[in-house]
């Protein structure tokens, strides 16, 4: 026999395939990113065996505070913080390897075991696509060019790379450990890509020659983390292991569903933790969004909420809402229940983890965003275009601030009764259950409620 697949279910009543429902959860952001999924993520992963990454690359930045000491993640799913819990970077994600390699050096730096090969705790899919320099190349120069849209990337070549996908002219990690492969296929592209930002952008060219050196070397180092991680995930159910899908962005910055064309270039939404691993719909327990108590985005588009007075300020000021890793201020606004309400339909959300709330302690009172007026009609229909999203009054009602401190605060009867009152709307407003609610960015500042801790075993 070749290699051991995961059996094929061939009748339900198998029981290798009955998945008990609370062994696989995904966690994704609700919003535009941002969200504190990371520190969720740790958070759960005491419950969870392995973490998988399912889609973005280093785009994310994914921030895990313990004991006061900050991790920021941004291809290494946050799992891997946790002894003996593995982590996994699955196919849907573009993986820049040498982004890759540092974040591993420094997570070793940081004494971390699990980011040792042998350890047998961090696994990179052989089917993941692989960033290369010259879509870091194009990506700078089209968002730089006159006349061109600006998304407000991060320039990290996300775009492009998955374009190369679809285009099937990608590079997979499986390719990058075939040396005359990775030679032919950088040859090629750099001819293609050089000619292209040359006519259009007037970039200097790129040395085939320095790159393939440089990605074989990296090609070495990255090897002992590759494998099928797709067999490697259903084996692991199968074994009735607990498996954990991290999202990265948000829903509204999917490719499909979030506000394109100012979205990001993957998908971030619960499908894609079924595209991005290998892992089928019906192996997926739970489905987890993570929101903030309030709303943030980075980079340019629609924002029906933003303040623009001192209170956005205020917001980002408490919140500390500069990008994890770029360092951009971050765009504040107040809740917009019509996207959360969207954000937990396309993802058949179960739960809802509300971060953030002691960023709000100083309010005086508390605008929500509850339905959205077009065109003089109260609507709860989010517009598919730009264009649609400018004529968007937003309806808001008021709630009372509760000017006192939330930090650290771990038990809901000791929230103040106004803070609770926030939260119940929250869930009557969107028909989702709250199952967890963090008051400060260490992993202890975090509450579990509504039996969420006995639903996820
Ligand atoms: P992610 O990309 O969704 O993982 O979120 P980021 O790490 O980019 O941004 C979230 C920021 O909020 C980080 O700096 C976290 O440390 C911080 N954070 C998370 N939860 C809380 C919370 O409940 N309160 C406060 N004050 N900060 C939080
Ligand atoms: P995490 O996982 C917030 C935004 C960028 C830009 C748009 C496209 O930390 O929540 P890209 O480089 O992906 O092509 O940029 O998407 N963006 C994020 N915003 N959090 C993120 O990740 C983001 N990843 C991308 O700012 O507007
Ligand atoms: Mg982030």
């Amino acid at each position: 026999m070749g290699a051991a697949f995961p059996r094929a279910r061939t009748h339900p009543s198998e029981s290798t395939f009955l998945v008990n429902k609370k062994q696989s959860a995904v966690i994704l952001g609700a919003q535009w990113g941002d969200e504190g999924k990371g520190k969720i993520v740790d958070v759960l992963s005491e419950k969870f065996d392995i973490v998988a990454r399912y889609a973005g690359g280093h785009n994310a930045g994914h921030t895990v505070i313990i004991g006061g000491k900050k991790f920021v993640l941004q291809l290494i799913p946050c799992g891997v913080l946790r002894p003996g819990c593995k982590g996994v970077i699955g196919n849907g994600v573009v993986l820049d390897p040498l982004a890759f390699l540092n974040e591993v050096k420094k997570l070793k730096e940081a004494g971390l075991p699990a980011y040792r090969p042998e350890e047998g705790q961090l696994f990179v899919s052989n089917r993941a696509q692989v960033i290369l320099p010259y879509h870091r190349m194009i990506e700078l120069a089209a968002e730089t060019a006159p006349g061109r849209q600006t998304i407000g990337t991060t320039r990290r070549g996300i775009g492009p790379a998955y374009e190369d996908k679809i285009h099937r002219n990608g590079l997979r990690v499986a390719d990058l450990l075939n040396s005359s492969l990775l030679r032919t296929h950088i040859n090629n592209a750099c001819h293609e890509k050089n000619t292209i930002a040359h006519a259009l952008f007037g970039t200097e060219p790129l040395d085939p020659h320095q790159m393939y050196e440089e990605y074989a070397r990296f090609a070495e180092q990255v090897a002992p983390f590759v494998t099928d991680t797709a067999v490697l995930l259903n084996k692991a159910i199968d074994d009735g292991q607990n498996v954990m899908f991290e999202g990265a962005q948000g829903a509204l910055l999917d490719i499909d569903h979030g506000t394109y064309p100012f979205v990001t270039s993957s998908s971030s939404t619960a499908g894609g933790a079924v595209t991005g691993t290998g892992v089928g719909p019906t192996r997926i327990g739970t489905v987890i969004g993570v929101t903030k108590a309030y709303v943030t985005r980075v980079g340019e588009g629609p924002f029906p909420t933003e303040i623009s007075d001192a209170s956005g300020d205020l917001l980002r000021a408490r919140g500390q809402e500069y990008g994890a890793v770029t360092g951009r201020p971050r765009r504040c606004g107040w809740l917009d229940l019509p996207l959360l309400r969207y954000s937990n339909m396309i993802n058949s959300t179960e739960w809802l983890v509300v971060t953030k709330m002691d960023v709000l302690d100083e309010c005086d009172e508390i605008p929500v965003c509850t339905h959205y007026k077009i065109d003089g009609k109260l609507t709860d229909v989010i517009p598919a275009d730009v264009r649609g999203f400018k004529s968007i009054h937003p309806v808001y009602t008021t709630l009372p601030g509760w000017k006192s401190s939330t930090a650290g605060i771990t038990d809901f009867d000791k929230l103040p009764k106004a803070a609770q009152d926030y939260l119940h709307f929250i869930e009557r407003e969107t028909n989702a259950r709250i199952g967890m609610i963090s008051t400060g960015p260490d992993r202890a500042e975090t509450m579990l409620v509504n039996g969420f801790d006995e639903a996820l075993g």
